[in-house]
């Protein structure tokens, strides 16, 4: 009983903190129809991207039934957000420091039923998010597969959402069914193509994806840009290193990189955000050129 009180005391205290966003952080949640995409590898490399690129990044692991970023980190957290709800633990105690000083909120797999979670420790969960939002400019929250109730109070409580598809007919039918509900709720869509063999499998991809959602949604999404098929990923994943630490130059990486800056800086990047990084520069210019020439092909 006595421990009951101390946990609704807790929460409460948190709920009391919590101060309205200030629009300075920018959240955004990722998502996809289809499982096993490449979401949380996405998220975790963006994430360190994003972190290098001179950001404050927290990075929440809201798959709310297999969360497994602390294992794609190589994490042992003693904590993570089920202990939020089953102890009352204060959300700034479960974040903890990964690579690169990224922050990161573990979740919970197997541990905790938080797949099946009632609406009110749901809305404790985002409610503590909100408490600490403003001590992040950017964060990221990654999520399970599909169109649950707990995807969409994440979308929900987002300012943007990235959807993460492969070139598979059926990854992009269920990206579309995800778009179809997250426009309710979002003005940004951005769209990642994941795991394509080539750059022109990927604008094939956004292109036919794009039709549908101009024509029946009425709605432009907004294409970040592709992330190869790379096997730098499984080895990284063997290694439980994040591929952007493992694998810095290799193909998935560069790809990524160009992703985080045209999500951080829009379509013009900065020049200091390239100076220094002339990999990065050479690389994109490479990309232009690789572009223009099977555009002209
Ligand atoms: N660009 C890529 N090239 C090769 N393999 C990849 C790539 N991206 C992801 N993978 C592989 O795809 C698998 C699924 O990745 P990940 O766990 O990140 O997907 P997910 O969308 O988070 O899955 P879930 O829906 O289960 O949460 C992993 O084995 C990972 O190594
Ligand atoms: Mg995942």
């Amino acid at each position: 009983m006595y421990e009951q009180a101390l946990k609704l005391r807790k929460i409460m205290a948190e709920k009391n903190a919590s101060t309205s966003r200030t629009g300075n952080v920018k959240v955004y949640c990722v998502a996809s129809g289809k499982g096993g995409v490449g979401k949380t590898n996405l998220s975790v490399n963006m994430g360190l991207v994003i972190q290098s690129l001179g950001k404050n990044v927290l990075l929440i692991d809201a798959d709310l039934g297999l969360a497994n970023i602390d294992v794609v980190s190589g994490l042992y957290p003693k904590y993570n957000l089920s202990h939020i709800l089953s102890i009352g633990k204060s959300i700034k105690d479960v974040i903890l420091k990964g690579p690169m000083g990224i922050s990161i909120l573990p979740g919970a797999s197997g541990l905790y039923d938080l797949a099946n979670i009632t609406s009110v420790e749901l809305k404790i969960l985002i409610d503590s998010f909100s408490s600490i939002a403003n001590d992040f400019d950017i964060i990221i929250i990654d999520t399970g597969a599909g169109i649950s109730k707990n995807v969409i109070s994440f979308i929900r409580s987002s300012d943007e959402v990235i959807v993460v598809t492969t070139p598979e007919p059926s990854a992009v039918t269920d990206a579309y069914a995800l778009i179809k509900i997250a426009r309710k709720y979002c003005d940004s869509i951005h769209v990642i193509v994941n795991k394509t063999d080539n750059y022109k499998e990927a604008e094939y991809t956004i292109e036919k994806l794009s039709r549908v959602t101009k024509k029946y949604l009425n709605l432009k999404i907004n294409y970040l840009g592709y992330v190869l098929k790379d096997n730098t990923i499984y080895k990284s994943n063997m290694a439980q290193t994040p591929f952007y630490i493992k694998y810095p130059n290799g193909l998935a990486s560069k790809c990524l990189i160009n992703i985080s800056k045209k999500l951080i800086y829009g379509e013009q990047i900065p020049l200091e955000a390239n100076s220094n990084s002339t990999v990065d520069g050479w690389f994109a210019k490479l990309m232009s050129l690789i572009k223009t020439n099977v555009g002209a092909m």
